[in-house]
């Protein structure tokens, strides 16, 4: 018995040692990634990364190095361009991040996706930029700007799907501020900010793309989930899609006409 029990242990201590160096080994392979996508996006890029602003940075210990970092932009090292090395009155709490991108661009930069909704048709709005999947806060997005994003989806037209409708989105938070004139056949053709530090995922936007445009025979009616088939919820058929009316103001001579 004891013998078999100091088997098992050395066994699962042996496991467990796998175990850890299995975990350091990815630990190192993650960061040899992460630095050479850094450096890739550092050395090959023109718009290789925006500022994350220090209240949304984790602060560090240690030594504050460098501080009034100014370069020109053609600096392929940060240690090319100017700073200030007197860093005794900086803290911990002004350590500045950024935010490096993927790629600089790629064939499927301004691509759109609808997420988490109950219907293919409608959900959270999410664009690949900067070669990242993220969403768009909901500041000034308008039916216009649906409209461009249901066009780009190959959709017919669209409108906007307020945001506590919409399952929070994770991640980057890519645009605000988006303002179509309509014309555009995508999104990242409009007018928009990628400064979106305070904006929050519970801002994030949605969309409800039309099935069809066409005005002709829309607003067949049916009666649904009723006892009878003359009795029942009332429902219509508009843009392509089945849909139900609110009770708002729905007064009887409306009930008159809906039978008809
Ligand atoms: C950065 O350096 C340039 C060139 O030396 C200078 O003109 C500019 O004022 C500096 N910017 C800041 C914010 O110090
Ligand atoms: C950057 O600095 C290094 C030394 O730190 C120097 O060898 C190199 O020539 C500099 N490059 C540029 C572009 O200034
Ligand atoms: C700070 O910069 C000054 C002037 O460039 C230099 O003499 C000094 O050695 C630097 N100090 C450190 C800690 O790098
Ligand atoms: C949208 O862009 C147009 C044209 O540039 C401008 O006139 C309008 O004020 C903008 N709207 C918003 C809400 O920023
Ligand atoms: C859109 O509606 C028109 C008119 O009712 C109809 O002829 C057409 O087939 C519909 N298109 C689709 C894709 O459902």
């Amino acid at each position: 018995m004891p013998t078999r029990f100091i088997v098992v242990f050395s066994q699962r201590s042996n496991l467990a040692l796998l175990g850890k160096r299995l975990i350091y080994k990815m630990k190192q392979l993650i960061w040899i990634l992460l630095t050479a996508m850094t450096l890739a996006c550092v050395v090959n890029c023109q718009l290789s990364g925006i500022v994350i602003p220090a209240f949304l940075v984790y602060d560090e210990q240690g030594t504050v190095w460098l501080k009034d970092v100014n370069c020109s932009g053609t600096e392929s090292k940060l240690v090319n361009c100017t700073f200030n090395n007197d860093t005794s009155v900086s803290y911990h709490s002004q350590d500045i991040g950024v935010h490096c991108f993927f790629s600089c661009f790629t064939e499927n930069e301004g691509n759109l996706r609808i997420i988490s909704g109950a219907a293919a048709n409608k959900g959270r709005l999410e664009i690949d930029y900067k070669g990242e999947w993220g969403t768009v806060c909901q500041d000034n997005f308008e039916n216009v700007d649906a409209d461009v994003a249901c066009g780009q989806l190959g959709y017919c037209s669209g409108m906007v799907m307020p945001a506590f409708l919409v399952n929070d989105g994770q991640g980057t938070i890519w645009l605000k501020d988006v303002n179509c004139s309509g014309s555009e056949n995508k999104l990242v053709n409009c007018i928009f900010n990628i400064d979106t530090f305070y904006s929050y995922h519970s801002q994030d936007i949605g969309i409800h793309c039309f099935l069809n445009c066409s005005t002709e025979n829309e607003g067949g009616l049916r009666i649904m989930s009723g006892p009878a088939a003359n009795k029942g919820r009332l429902e219509i058929n508009y843009k392509g899609e089945w849909g139900t009316v609110c009770q708002d103001n729905f007064e009887n001579v409306v009930a008159e006409v809906a039978c008809r």
